[in-house]
C-alpha cells in the first residue's frame, strides 16, 4: 500500500501572488497531516517563487510526519539541506522559465557531479531520491550514483490521452520493477489527480506518491484536511483494474 506525500508549494504560490503572509504553508502542512498526509513535500526553488527559506525552517520544527525537500543539485541547496536535515532530499531539475518541474533529471548525463551530492547528503544520514523519467538508462545511472531511492516522473502518464494511458502505465510498472531489481526504492509523482491516481497507486512496489496541485485545488472546495483524506482513500484502496474496471 503506497503512502501519500502532500506537496504544499501551491499554497505558497497563492501567498506569493500577493507577496503577503497568507495562506501560510506551515499552518496548512499541519492540516494536511491531520487529514492523513504521511509526508510533507516542498520545493525550495533557486528563485524562491513559492516556498521561502522561512517556510522550510518552520516546517522543520512543525512537521510531525516526514519532510521531503525537493531541490536542484546546487551547492547553495546542498548547504541548506545539510543544515535543515529533512527526512529525504529529492533532487529535481530546475529551469527558471518552467511553470513546474518539466522532465526528470538526466542522471545519466551528470553522473559524477550527482554522485558527489548524493554522497555528501547520505554521509549526513539524509536519504536521497532522484526524480527521473521511467526509463532503464536513468534508473541504472541512479544506481551507479549511489542513490537508494528514485521518484518516477508520472507526467507522461498524467498527460497521455485515454488511448495511450495503458502504455504509459505499463512503462511505470516496468520501471518500478527495474528499479527494484537494481535495489532502488521507488516513489512516484507529478500530475496525478483524483481521476488518474488509482492505476499508479495500484502498482506493486511504489512506496509513496507525491501529490500537490490537485489536492490544493480540491481543498478550495472542501478544505485541505478533507481533500487529503479523499486522496489518501484512493491511494490506499485503489481499484485493481482502474483504467477499465468502471466501463
Ligand atoms: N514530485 C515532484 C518531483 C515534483 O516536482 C512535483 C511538482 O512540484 C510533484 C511531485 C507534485 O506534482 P503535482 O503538483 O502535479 O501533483
Amino acid at each position: 500500500m503506497a503512502s501519500l506525500g502532500v506537496n504544499i508549494d501551491h499554497i505558497a504560490n497563492v501567498r506569493q501572488a500577493r507577496q503577503t503572509v497568507e495562506p501560510d504553508p506551515v499552518l496548512m502542512a499541519t492540516l494536511a497531516e491531520l487529514g492523513g498526509a504521511d509526508g510533507i513535500t516542498v520545493h525550495l526553488r533557486e528563485d524562491r517563487r513559492h516556498i521561502q527559506d522561512r517556510d522550510l525552517e518552520l516546517l522543520r520544527m512543525t512537521v510531525r510526519s516526514r519532510l521531503n525537500l525537493e531541490m536542484a543539485a546546487t551547492s547553495e541547496m546542498l548547504g541548506i539541506a545539510l543544515k535543515v536535515k529533512p527526512e529525504m532530499v529529492t533532487l529535481v531539475p530546475e529551469r527558471r522559465e518552467e511553470v513546474t518541474t518539466e522532465g526528470g533529471l538526466d542522471v545519466a548525463a551528470q553522473e559524477p557531479s550527482l554522485r558527489d551530492i548524493v554522497d555528501q547528503l547520505q554521509t549526513a544520514a539524509i536519504p536521497v531520491s532522484l526524480f527521473v523519467d521511467p526509463v532503464s538508462k536513468q534508473l541504472e545511472a541512479c544506481s551507479s550514483c549511489g542513490a537508494r531511492w528514485v521518484e518516477l516522473h508520472t507526467g507522461a502518464y498524467a498527460e497521455a490521452c485515454w488511448a495511450e494511458q495503458p502504455l504509459e502505465l505499463a512503462r511505470l510498472t516496468e520501471a518500478t520493477a527495474r528499479a527494484r531489481s537494481l535495489g532502488l526504492r521507488v516513489n512516484a509523482g507529478h500530475g496525478l489527480t483524483y481521476q488518474n491516481v488509482e492505476p499508479v497507486a495500484a502498482i506493486e512496489g511504489i512506496e509513496e506518491l507525491n501529490i500537490g496541485h490537485t489536492i490544493v485545488a480540491r481543498s478550495i472546495a472542501v478544505g485541505l484536511q478533507e481533500a487529503v483524506r479523499e486522496m489518501k482513500r484512493l491511494v490506499q484502496n485503489p481499484r485493481r483494474d482502474p483504467l477499465f474496471g468502471s466501463q
